[in-house]
């Protein structure tokens, strides 16, 4: 059993990160692939249901593995699928088979060995961050299986020779990225030169020995269309000795139409793919619609979470984390005033809190002497900004959105009815107009959705309260530092 995931601070080697380039990379959770978020608060729930995919993995399940973190833009979908990365990064192994979490940019979605290249770029980062007694375990196994592929008459002299040298170059300097492709050409001219009875076999001890490294050699030329079920048996080492979990972000753009794209998951979804590979989704609101589309459907509710604002003690911890790490002083009385103004909602925290931090370097990182008023109101002019590119995306309907806002005025925190919120907006209740209305609003983050139990199914309510005031025009009440 994978223990549970506590936010206690322990593990906090991701917020070590330099003040001016922390304010320089303003999209960080958008890199791609990339690592864990610096600050990273909260969502215990979540990465906890996460874990408990993983469990089921353990135990030898192979169908059903997926995860869907959905949710509107600036929820913290990438920021929580980069930090799962790096909870597998860290777990202990359970039996002998290491986590492998593999980041696939969409694309790669419908691509067989697009999926391969990917996996055996992060087992060779993996192996590269090992240290060079793994590397030299891994280069002897790949040593002694060209070995074998060679061995009898139909080894040819060129061939073993050339062979050996490539292996020769492995070992005495693991390629990077940057020499993939130059090793990749020297393998395949080195198959073109075996003769008929070794290029089977040395196809195969290259294709598996030389992923180890992050260099995909792919099916032998001639081999049609390898689907993932036939590049899973191709390399045994790689999907049956790790535990492979896909990472896909944006999912809401994958085509359901793609054949290809939905064969690809659906066939490791339904555990056909030869080893128990997990998937794990992060994608605006309609994801799921999408991914049932895919054949990919009846996930139990905990493991399609959405994300919503953070509850303020976790927006109040990021703050502080940053304050510690950046050795901000006399800045706690700043910190509880941010987090309300940022209502939880992450991409707001994290604006709030580069204002603040731009601002208190200024005063020599003395927040005693710096500028709040003009913190506060940098970031509420960011904060505007994201609802100003939030209502545009809602194009045709912002004068529904502002009527439903209105609705909402003296109840922030209510549910509404279907019924209600289709009078409040002025549309029928029938679709398709109020569904179309309802999907925008809810893609933009202005509206969410009741998932039960503690929230009434089929309800909506505003998802950010200061969305629904912006709406309103209401302008943003002036605050003070908190006296401590
Ligand atoms: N739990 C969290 N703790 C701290 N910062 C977070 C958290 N979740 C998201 N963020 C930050 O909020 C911003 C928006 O998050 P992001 O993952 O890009 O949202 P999304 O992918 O849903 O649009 C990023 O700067 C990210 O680092
Ligand atoms: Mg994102």
């Amino acid at each position: 059993m994978i223990p549970e995931y506590i936010d206690d601070g322990t593990l906090r080697m991701q917020d070590d990160v330099d003040l001016d380039e922390y304010l320089k990379a303003t999209d960080r959770a958008e890199d791609w692939p990339a690592a864990a978020q610096p600050f990273f608060s909260g969502r215990e729930a979540q990465i906890n249901a996460f874990r408990t995919m993983l469990d089921v993995m353990s135990d030898g399940r192979r169908t059903n593995l997926a995860f869907v973190a959905h949710g509107a833009p600036g929820a913290g979908k990438s920021a929580l699928l980069n930090q799962l990365v790096a909870d597998m990064d860290a777990l202990p192994t359970l039996g002998d088979k290491p986590w492998l979490p593999v980041q696939i940019p969409r694309s790669a979605a419908a691509s067989p060995h697009a999926v391969e290249r990917a996996a055996n770029r992060a087992a060779a980062d993996r192996l590269s961050r090992q240290g060079p007694a793994t590397t030299a375990r891994a280069v002897e196994r790949v040593r002694a299986g060209l070995q074998s592929a060679l061995e009898g008459p139909l080894g040819e002299a060129g061939v073993r020779e050339e062979a050996l040298g490539l292996f020769q170059q492995l070992r005495e300097r693991p390629p990077d990225s940057t020499q993939a492709d130059a090793l990749r050409d020297r393998a395949q001219g080195l198959l073109a030169q075996a003769g008929s009875g070794v290029h089977k076999a040395l196809h195969a001890v290259l294709r598996r020995g030389f992923g180890a490294f992050g260099v995909t050699l792919g099916p032998a030329p001639g081999v049609p269309d390898e689907g993932i079920m036939d590049v899973v048996a191709a390399n045994p080492a790689l999907w049956q000795e790790n535990r492979v979990v896909l990472f896909i972000d944006e999912a809401q753009n994958l085509n359901p139409g793609s054949e290809s794209a939905r064969d690809l998951l659906e066939t490791i979804y339904q555990g056909r793919a030869g080893a128990a590979v997990g998937v794990c989704f992060g994608g605006l609101p309609d994801t799921k619609g999408v991914l049932g589309d895919m054949g990919i459907s009846r996930l139990p509710s905990r493991r399609t979470p959405r994300l919503g604002p953070l509850p303020i003690p976790e927006a109040e911890t990021v703050i502080r984390r940053a304050f510690h790490q950046f050795r901000v002083r006399s800045g706690e009385g700043w910190i509880a005033p941010l987090a309300e103004r940022s209502c939880g909602w992450p991409q707001h925290v994290q604006r709030h809190l580069a204002a603040a931090l731009e601002v208190i370097r200024d005063a020599g990182l003395n927040a005693g002497r710096a500028d709040f008023a003009k913190a506060v109101r940098e970031g509420d002019r960011l904060r505007e900004a994201y609802y100003h590119d939030r209502v545009e995306s809602m194009a045709t309907y912002e004068d529904e959105a502002t009527l439903v806002a209105q609705a909402f005025r003296s109840t922030p925190q209510k549910w509404l009815s279907n019924r209600d919120i289709a009078a409040a907006a002025g549309l029928s209740e029938d679709p398709p107009a109020y569904s179309a209305f309802r999907q925008a609003a809810t893609r933009a983050g202005l509206l969410i959705r009741g998932e039960g139990p503690d929230e009434p199914l089929g309800h909506y309510k505003v998802a950010i309260p200061s969305f629904g005031a912006f709406l309103r025009s209401e302008p943003p009440v002036p605050i003070q530092p908190q006296d401590v």
